[in-house]
Order: C-alpha cells, then sequence, then structure tokens
C-alpha cells in the first residue's frame, strides 16, 4: 500500500493538472511564443504593390523635408473606418499623379504605429485622415506644418495640388531640373522666342490654353514632366493664344517646332490628364518617347502578416459574446501609448477630459496589480496640471512609469478583436468592450453614485483623443440626440451605451469596413441570449427588436463580470488575480487542443483508469482486513 498510495496520488495529480491548464500544450505554447513581443497594433493601409511612399519616423523627414520636390502626405489611423475606406481613393491618387514624381510624390504616414507618434504629435494632426501639401524646401516651423487639402475627390485633390505646385516660388537652389516653367506666355512672347534659353533637347514647345480659374496648363506641364522633348507652357490672354494658332473652343492646344511649325489640337475632355493624352499620342506618331518614370524607393517597412490570428479566430467563434481580458488591455495600452500621446497640446477641454478618463479607468481599472498603480500614479501625474500638459510629457511619463512597475500588461495582442485581416476591427472594437467594461463596473459596485461618471468619461475622450473623427463626430452627435446627459442611473448608462453600440452595428452593417468574420449584428444575438427578445419569431430586419431590457442588462453584467472575462490568448496570466473559475479555464484551454494532444490525453487517461483499477483492487483487498472505512484513504489522497 505504502507504493500504491503514492502512485495514485501522482497519477491523480498529473490528470488533475492536465486537464486544469498545468502541462505545456504544445500548440498553445507555440502560438503564445509567437506573439511574446509586443504586435505593432498597425500594420498600415498601405502595400509594396501601391504607388504610395510609405513614411514612418524613420524615413520621414529624409523624405519630405527640405526636398527638391513636394510631397502630398496622407496622416491616418489604420483602426479608423473613414481611412479605410478612403484608402482605395488615396491609392488611386498615387496612381494617377505617378508622372509627377519628380515634382510631387504621394506619401502616407501610420500614425497608429506607435513609433510615428512624434510625427504626428509634431505635425498638430487634428483629424484622420488629413491631407497636407508640404512643398518643396519644407521645413516645419513654429505653426508651419504645410497646407492642409480640404477635399477627398481625386479631382480636387490633383487640381489642389496644381495650384499648389504652381504659387511655388522656386529658387535656383532647389536645382530641380524637372520643375516645370509654369510662366505664362505674354504679349511678348512670339513662336521663335519661345525656344530662347532651353536645352538641346526641347524639340517642341506645347501651348496650353488655360480657362481663367483653372489649373489645366499646370496639370498638362506636370504630365509631361517625363518627356524630355516637350517643354509645356500655359497660356491665359486669348490674344496671346492666338498667336500659337489656338482657338480656345475648339483647338486649344497647339505643338510648336524648333522649325516654327504649329498644329493645333483639340483633345477629348478638358482635364490636364486628357491633354496630356493627346500630345503624347501625337508624339509618339513621331518616335518621340518619354524617360521611363523613376520607380519610388521602396521606402518603409513592408507590411507583413500577423501569425496565430487563425486559431484566435476559431476560439471567438467558439465563444461569440465572451469579454477578454486581452482586448481591455489593448484598448489601455493604445490609448496610453497611441492616442494620448499624439495631441501635441493637451489643455483646457481635452486636459479635463483626460483627468476625468484616468480617473474612471482608475476606479473600474482591469490590469494586473502594477497596471492598477500604473494608471493612479499617471492620473496623480496629470492631474497636478491645471493648465496644460503636452503628448510628449505624458508619453515620458508613461514610459517612466512603465520602465518602474513593469509587467504591466499580461497580454500583447487582440483576441476578441482580432480581425481575419490585420486592417480590420482591432482597437475601435477593443474601446467599445473597455467601455462596456467600465459602464457594468460602475453598475456594480458602490465606488461611485454618478450615473454619468464613466458615460461622461466616454464621451470626452472620444471627442477629444479618440483617432478616428469621424467615429467621433457621430458619436457626439448620436450622444445628444440620445441624450445621454439624462440617463437617470448606472444601469441605465449601461443600456445607454449598449443601444447606442447597437444604432452604430445597424448604421455599418453591410459598410466596406465590415469583417466578413464578423458582421455587424444586432447584440446580443438570439443565439447568446434568447430571452434577451420578447418576441423570438420576429425575423424581419426591418422590425424593430423588441427587446427585453432587464435580460439584456442580466446578459452585459455577466459577460462583464470580472469573473467572467476570458483569459484566452494571455502571455502572462500570472500577472492577474487568480480566478476561481477553473472550470471554465479548463474547457477554453482544451480548445486549443490538437488532435494528438487529445490522442495523448485519452491515452494517459485510460492509463490511469487501468492503474486506479488496479490501485484500488490492491488496495480495497488490503484495506478491508485492516480498516473498515475504505474511503478514509480518498480523503488523504
Ligand atoms: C464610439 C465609437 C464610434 C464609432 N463610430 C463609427 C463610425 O461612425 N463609422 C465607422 O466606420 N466606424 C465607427 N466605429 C467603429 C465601429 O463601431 C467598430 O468598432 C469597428 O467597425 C469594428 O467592428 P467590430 O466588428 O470589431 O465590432 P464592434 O462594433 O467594435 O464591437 C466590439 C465588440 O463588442 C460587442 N458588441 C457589439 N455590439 C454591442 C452592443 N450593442 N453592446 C455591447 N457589446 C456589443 C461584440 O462582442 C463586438 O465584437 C466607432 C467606434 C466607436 C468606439
Ligand atoms: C525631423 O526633423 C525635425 C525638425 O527638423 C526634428 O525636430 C526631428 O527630431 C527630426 N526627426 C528625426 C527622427 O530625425
Ligand atoms: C520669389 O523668390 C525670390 C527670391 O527668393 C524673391 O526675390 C521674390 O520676391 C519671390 N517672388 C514671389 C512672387 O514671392
Ligand atoms: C544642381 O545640379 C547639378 C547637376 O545635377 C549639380 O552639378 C549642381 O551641383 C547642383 N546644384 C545644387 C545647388 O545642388
Ligand atoms: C513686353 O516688353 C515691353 C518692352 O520690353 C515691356 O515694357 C513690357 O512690360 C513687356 N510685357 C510683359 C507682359 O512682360
Ligand atoms: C475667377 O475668380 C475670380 C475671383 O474669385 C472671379 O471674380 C471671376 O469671376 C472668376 N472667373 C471665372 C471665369 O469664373
Amino acid at each position: 500500500m505504502s507504493v500504491v498510495q503514492p502512485a495514485i496520488t501522482a497519477v491523480v495529480t498529473l490528470l488533475v493538472a492536465f486537464a486544469a491548464a498545468g502541462v505545456p500544450l504544445p500548440r498553445y505554447e507555440a502560438l503564445l511564443k509567437q506573439q511574446s513581443a509586443p504586435e505593432d497594433p498597425s500594420l498600415g493601409l498601405y502595400d509594396d504593390g501601391d504607388k504610395v511612399v510609405r513614411l514612418t519616423v524613420d524615413n520621414f523627414n529624409a523624405t519630405v523635408l527640405d526636398q527638391n520636390r513636394g510631397a502630398l502626405v496622407e496622416f491616418y489611423n489604420t483602426y479608423c473606418g473613414h481611412c479605410r475606406r478612403f484608402a482605395p481613393t488615396y491609392k488611386t491618387v498615387a496612381e494617377h499623379l505617378l508622372p509627377w514624381s519628380e515634382v510631387l510624390i504621394v506619401a502616407a504616414i501610420d500614425c497608429a504605429a506607435e513609433e510615428n507618434n512624434g510625427v504626428c504629435r509634431d505635425y498638430e494632426v487634428m483629424g484622420y485622415p488629413t491631407l497636407r501639401y508640404l512643398g518643396p524646401g519644407f521645413q516645419p516651423g513654429a505653426k508651419h506644418y504645410g497646407q492642409n487639402l480640404m477635399t477627398q475627390d481625386v479631382t480636387e485633390i490633383r487640381e489642389l495640388l496644381a495650384g499648389m505646385v504652381a504659387a511655388e516660388n522656386l529658387t535656383s537652389s532647389h536645382n530641380n531640373s524637372y520643375w516645370p516653367n509654369l510662366h505664362y506666355l505674354t504679349e511678348n512672347d512670339s513662336v521663335t522666342s519661345l525656344f530662347e534659353g532651353l536645352s538641346r533637347d526641347r524639340q517642341y514647345v506645347a501651348v496650353v490654353h488655360e480657362p481663367e480659374n483653372t489649373t489645366l496648363g499646370v496639370e498638362v506641364a506636370l504630365f509631361m514632366t517625363q518627356w524630355p522633348a516637350v517643354e509645356v507652357r500655359r497660356v491665359i490672354d486669348p490674344a496671346v493664344s492666338a498667336k500659337f494658332k489656338i482657338d480656345p473652343a475648339n483647338l486649344p492646344l497647339s505643338l510648336v517646332d524648333r522649325k516654327g511649325e504649329i498644329t493645333a489640337y483639340a483633345p477629348e475632355f478638358a482635364n490636364g490628364e486628357s491633354y496630356a493624352k493627346k500630345l503624347q499620342e501625337v508624339l509618339g506618331k513621331m518616335n518621340v518617347t518619354p524617360r521611363p518614370v523613376r520607380p519610388h524607393q521602396k521606402l518603409g517597412k513592408p507590411a507583413t502578416k500577423a501569425t496565430g490570428q487563425n486559431e484566435i479566430i476559431q476560439e471567438v467563434h467558439r465563444n461569440k459574446h465572451f469579454v477578454y481580458q486581452a482586448d481591455l488591455e489593448q484598448a489601455i495600452r493604445t490609448i496610453l501609448h497611441n492616442e494620448v500621446p499624439k495631441v501635441s497640446e493637451i489643455s483646457g477641454e481635452k486636459l479635463l477630459a483626460l483627468q476625468r478618463f484616468l480617473a474612471v479607468l482608475q476606479r473600474y481599472n482591469p490590469l494586473s496589480a502594477n497596471g492598477h498603480q500604473l494608471v493612479t500614479k499617471l492620473k496623480d501625474y496629470v492631474v497636478q496640471f491645471n493648465d496644460q500638459l503636452t503628448g510628449s510629457q505624458f508619453e515620458e511619463e508613461l514610459k517612466r512609469l512603465e520602465s518602474q512597475l513593469s509587467p504591466v500588461y499580461s497580454s500583447t495582442h487582440f483576441v476578441g478583436c482580432t480581425g481575419s485581416s490585420p486592417r480590420l476591427r482591432g482597437f475601435s472594437c477593443s474601446l467599445w468592450t473597455l467601455f462596456h467594461f467600465m459602464t457594468v463596473q460602475a453598475a456594480s459596485n458602490d465606488e461611485s453614485q454618478d450615473p454619468l461618471e464613466v458615460l461622461q468619461a466616454m464621451h470626452g475622450y472620444i471627442k477629444n483623443f479618440f483617432g478616428c473623427t469621424e467615429c467621433s463626430e457621430h458619436f457626439q452627435a448620436m450622444a445628444s440626440r440620445r441624450k445621454i446627459w439624462s440617463v437617470p442611473n448606472k444601469e441605465e448608462a449601461v443600456l445607454w451605451l449598449w443601444a447606442a453600440h447597437n444604432e452604430v452595428n445597424q448604421r455599418l452593417a453591410g459598410d466596406e469596413t465590415e469583417d466578413p468574420e464578423f458582421p455587424k449584428k444586432q447584440f446580443p444575438s438570439p443565439d447568446s441570449c434568447s430571452e434577451c427578445y420578447r418576441a423570438p419569431g420576429t425575423k424581419s430586419e426591418n422590425l424593430e427588436i423588441e427587446w427585453n431590457k432587464d435580460a439584456v442588462l442580466g446578459f452585459l453584467k455577466n459577460i462583464h463580470n470580472p469573473q467572467f472575462v476570458s483569459r484566452y490568448g494571455l502571455q502572462r496570466e500570472e500577472l492577474l488575480h487568480p480566478t476561481p473559475d477553473k472550470m471554465r479555464q479548463k474547457r477554453q484551454i482544451s480548445s486549443v487542443f490538437t488532435d494528438m494532444d487529445m490522442r495523448m490525453g485519452m491515452l494517459l487517461y485510460a492509463f490511469c483508469i487501468v492503474m486506479m483499477v488496479l490501485a484500488f483492487k490492491l488496495f480495497a483487498f488490503k484495506g478491508y482486513r485492516k480498516k473498515p472505512y475504505g474511503h478514509d484513504l480518498l480523503g488523504k489522497v
């Protein structure tokens, strides 16, 4: 018996440990290892195949400061839906303006990548996406961060840029031989004077009649920068045009050669591209060719696909309405590391909003013990300021505190907010999750009696810091329409946010930014909470759902209960308080078993049963003689 008893103990312990997560599970461990370093939260919206030059902190200055050409720069956040919707348009702009690239490049920087915080802060980007023109020789100076383009239309962008290029007063120090001569032809110009001072390469001068208040001639000149044989000149005065055989209404374009011969042409459409096409067609017939467009240097890092997403998505699909610790942490991390530090001046309403937000986060903080200290100290730091704080001061203090208190976070990636592509879901999803979590915590304890505490903090945050500008504007409009300031109690605050979120879900259902793996639905779905629906039969999409609000409230309180927040996919679960809910953990871990793990487990299980039967027989036989109460021993096991 003295041999058998430890054997049983060992086997049972092994079994329990295996079931309850103690035994390393090869696949799961591999998954965690892959993700042990914090991932770049954003992979950017542009790839190598696009003509958009990718800027980062490492190449920004070298690419756009003090160049002999200009740059159009888009400041965007990958997680901002409107930026994602705009990305195809911007790719078109870059493709379309590629022939201009010796004079102007089309570039973009992802402000959701933490490494770029400093650039986005220095350029005082107020909304996303922002388009800025930085001219040749550009140097950032006091309140000089380039010119905003307040449009997202391809044609308007082209016209505005042409106007900005034309307004440049280039000195010879810029030394850009491609820069077109944008002076209008005057009464003093003639067919013979046209070629004076031009290089021998210039065999032709194209004369473009530019209607008043347009940038047509500039555009033609820019589209022709790759054609060394042609100098493009613009003319606005009809009397001068006439000298070059131009009839503004019918033949607005002419080509002059060195012999003084002039031919006028009628382009198909009244735009720079069409004029350039006409010229290129004519020149092509005369065997005149362009220079090849110099390919952009491959700037920036290539976008890499994140790994391990599929396992996570499968897990999330199995547990549709779980709230994940990893997402709560990623939301906080992005807020502290990216969104707040990007704001150059935090003063007035912004400062108040930050103080309120940190105070609420301090109360309903889902982080580890170190994370609690971090938020407390950060809040104490921020409340000292009553005038203004800068984003870089905040960032410095955050990094100082984190290095003191490290490790703070138990996860480095999203789980419930993982998208089927790295450009989907992510931060905005986790932000909703965090605020739902906080409204529920507020309603579930007595820390404060203020029903608006969390909603007000959220409203202030969204208005002043959320880097999805369109979301922020929609949210503010919705908040006043849904009377956020009249919410009577903390439970109604939970329901207010739930209903508001459902309104957003409804508006975005079928939107191009929707993740096909996670279609926008009214939440919770009938599968997750049938009792939340009063009339379960109503399937029609147009019918307003009749909610059972009490059931919804119960459901929301339940899924956001810290005891039930899932810890799936955490790297450093040991940082958190242990949950007593072992069974749930067991279920989650078993779900990442591979077939191999399962077979091993079954084998072990069978082996254990055989051992136990053997042991019990042996033991029971002996025990029967020595002690009448066999079950005593079970207590010792
Ligand atoms: C304040 C705010 C405003 C936004 N406005 C816009 C906008 O105007 N335009 C735009 O394109 N994008 C907007 N977004 C982003 C958009 O709402 C989604 O966050 C984004 O499209 C990612 O969607 P998702 O599928 O991950 O689910 P999300 O809508 O982000 O939801 C996250 C998770 O919350 C749970 N959930 C869903 N609905 C509810 C609910 N009603 N109550 C409780 N939990 C719920 C689900 O588990 C879901 O997976 C906004 C985001 C925020 C935070
Ligand atoms: C880029 O230039 C700006 C302004 O000259 C400067 O403040 C900043 O430090 C530079 N950044 C890098 C990474 O060199
Ligand atoms: C253009 O620059 C030159 C030299 O810097 C200056 O003398 C001239 O006034 C400028 N012209 C305009 C229109 O700004
Ligand atoms: C301008 O370009 C020419 C030829 O590329 C070069 O020799 C000259 O040094 C350049 N001047 C300046 C000021 O950069
Ligand atoms: C044309 O030349 C005359 C004489 O040189 C001069 O007075 C006039 O200003 C010039 N016109 C323009 C538009 O340059
Ligand atoms: C051009 O713009 C000016 C100033 O805005 C305006 O007065 C003029 O009428 C415009 N001309 C045409 C042809 O639109």
